[in-house]
């Protein structure tokens, strides 16, 4: 079980947007939700593009900044196909840190 490590702090990702932020070894996608803050993979399953610099709608699905894939960014499920998901990470706030813990949500 991995530690909660400090990505950002709050007001870094303004509402509605996504970064891209280093967690141990891998890279992390952290999106601003109507100020809650939900963390999957970074790296997009087709060819590897940054997810953190996908655009999110206000349902919270992530489109693929190169091809357009969607992942819901809950739980990382790829909308296309929900058979399918990328991990996603718990998140959680402390004082004014957003920290991600890059141990995955998902159960399968
Ligand atoms: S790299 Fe993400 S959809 Fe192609």
């Amino acid at each position: 079980m991995s530690e909660f490590v400090t990505v950002a702090r709050v007001g870094a990702i303004a509402e509605g947007q996504g970064g891209t932020f280093q967690v141990g070894e891998r890279l992390v996608a952290v999106f601003n939700r109507g100020g809650e803050y939900f963390a999957i993979d970074d790296l997009c399953p087709h060819m590897g593009a940054s997810l953190g610099a996908g655009y999110m709608d206000a349902e919270g699905v992530v489109t693929c900044p190169w091809h357009a894939w969607h992942f819901s960014v809950c739980d990382g499920t790829w909308c296309d196909n929900p058979r399918i998901k990328i991990d996603a990470f718990e998140t959680r706030v402390v004082g004014d840190e957003i920290q991600v813990r890059t141990t995955p949500t998902k159960a399968e």
